[in-house]
Order: structure tokens, then C-alpha cells, then sequence
């Protein structure tokens, strides 16, 4: 399951042994002999070969997702940033019985996550939206209020980190009670708390989240920090009460 990693980000701290307990792990847990695996492996081929950056969801994570919605018996997922998909791949892979409403700004991004999602097989089950994550999301919270959406059993919150709480806080008001929220690099290799980075987008946006969150009497939420084969972060995980 593993590409190649092409990490240029200050924050990013790697080390050998995170990636060989992935990659041990992985192997049996996840082979490449899985049913799933050569789609999976087919949208991070194609993702790349149209130049996204490679920021997708590791593979662990996406399984980790994907096994919540089976766990929750969630039938509504929400993603906010598609990039090419992979996140919503293995959703959709490993749990038929869900629908996916994911938002994606970008138009090139969003034509290879369209092709990767088709080329998976799961493109009934996906809806891709082209838009702006706080415009699309508005739309969406409209169309639930107004009772003509469902509302949704789980969200993964992956896009422009400045937003991260408006998102955040839009995702609980759609939310079913029960439902997690989930936001993704959250501690990018400890620079959440680091002095020398508390001035960069990533790291306002996720204390944003985090001290609103901590505020916010809808739900209650922790973080969960994460090793792995791309890095040392976490996410924000809330649920609503
Ligand atoms: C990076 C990783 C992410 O998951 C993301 O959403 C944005 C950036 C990174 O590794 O730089
Ligand atoms: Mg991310």
C-alpha cells in the first residue's frame, strides 16, 4: 500500500520505525491482495501522475475511517476537501451501505477524485461537490434544515486549516446525535504548541478549533495524536451529544 512520500513541510518529522510499523502492520492487516487494494493504489498512482500534492489520507487512516462508519452504522458520511478521493475510496470500499457528499474546491483536483472515484466503482454512492467548502457547506445545512437531506453520521474535516472551526461548527449543527466529527492535522509534528510556528495558517486554525471546541456544549471532543509513515500529527475528534 505505500507510495512514495515527497515531504517538503518544515513541521514534518519522520522516522524509520513509524513507517516499518505501518508498513509490518499493513501487510497483514491490509495486503496488497486485498479486494480493495488495487483501486486504492490506482487513485494515489493517478492522483500523482496529474500532479495533487501528497497529502492524501495515509492508508491506516483511511481504513480507520472507513471501519468508524461500519462500527457508528453510519449511512451519511461528510468530507470537506476531496483532494483525489482516496479518503472517500476506502469509505466507500469497505462499507457499501454509505453515502458520501464530499466538497472540493479546486476543479483539476476535482476531475481526477471523479475519475478515481469511477474508476473504484463507487461513483453512485459519491457525490462530488465543485465549490467553496464554507459556501458548499451552507447549502448543505440549508437543504437538511429544510428536511430534504439527511443528516450526516459522521464528517472528516480535511481542507483550507483556517476554516477548520467553521467547518467544524457547521458539521455539528447537520450532525445526527452520536455523530463524530473528525479534523484532520490538528498537531502537525508539534507545532500546535511550538512558539516558532503559532503565526502559520495550520497552526491558528487548528487551536481555533480545538479552543471552541473545548467551549462548545454540543459535544465533547478530544485530540488523538498519530505516528505513522507520513509524519507525526492527529486529529480533533468530537462527538455530538
Ligand atoms: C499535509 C497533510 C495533510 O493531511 C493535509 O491535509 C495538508 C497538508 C502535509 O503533510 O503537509
Ligand atoms: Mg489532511
Amino acid at each position: 500500500m505505500s507510495t512514495t512520500n515527497h515531504f517538503t513541510s518544515s513541521w514534518h518529522t519522520q522516522d524509520p520505525r513509524w513507517t516499518a510499523v505501518d508498513t509490518y502492520t499493513l501487510s497483514h492487516l491490509h495486503p496488497s491482495t486485498h479486494p480493495t487494494s488495487a483501486a486504492l493504489n490506482f487513485a494515489l498512482e493517478n492522483s500523482n501522475k496529474n500532479g495533487l500534492p501528497d497529502i492524501s489520507t495515509p492508508p491506516t487512516f483511511g481504513k480507520f475511517l472507513a471501519l468508524q462508519t461500519i462500527f457508528g452504522k453510519v449511512q451519511n458520511f461528510l468530507e470537506v476537501g476531496t483532494l483525489g478521493g482516496y479518503s472517500c475510496i476506502w469509505i466507500a470500499l469497505l462499507n457499501p451501505a454509505i453515502h458520501i457528499t464530499t466538497v472540493e474546491v479546486n476543479p483539476h483536483n476535482f476531475k481526477v477524485a471523479q475519475e478515481n472515484i469511477e474508476h473504484a466503482g463507487v461513483a453512485g454512492r459519491v457525490e462530488v461537490i465543485l465549490g467553496g467548502g464554507l459556501d458548499v457547506l451552507q447549502q448543505l445545512r440549508s437543504e437538511v434544515d429544510a428536511g430534504t437531506r439527511p443528516r450526516f453520521g459522521m464528517t472528516f474535516i480535511d481542507a483550507d486549516k483556517l476554516n477548520n472551526w467553521n467547518y467544524f461548527d457547521l458539521a455539528v449543527s447537520m450532525s445526527l446525535q452520536g455523530a463524530q466529527v473528525y479534523v484532520d492535522n490538528v498537531v502537525f509534528g508539534g507545532t500546535l504548541v511550538d512558539e516558532k510556528y503559532q503565526d502559520g495558517d495550520g497552526v491558528i486554525g487548528a487551536r481555533k478549533v480545538i479552543e471552541e471546541a473545548g467551549k462548545d456544549g454540543r459535544m465533547e471532543a478530544c485530540v488523538v495524536q498519530i505516528v505513522g509513515e507520513k509524519a507525526w500529527d492527529g486529529w480533533l475528534v468530537g462527538v455530538v451529544l
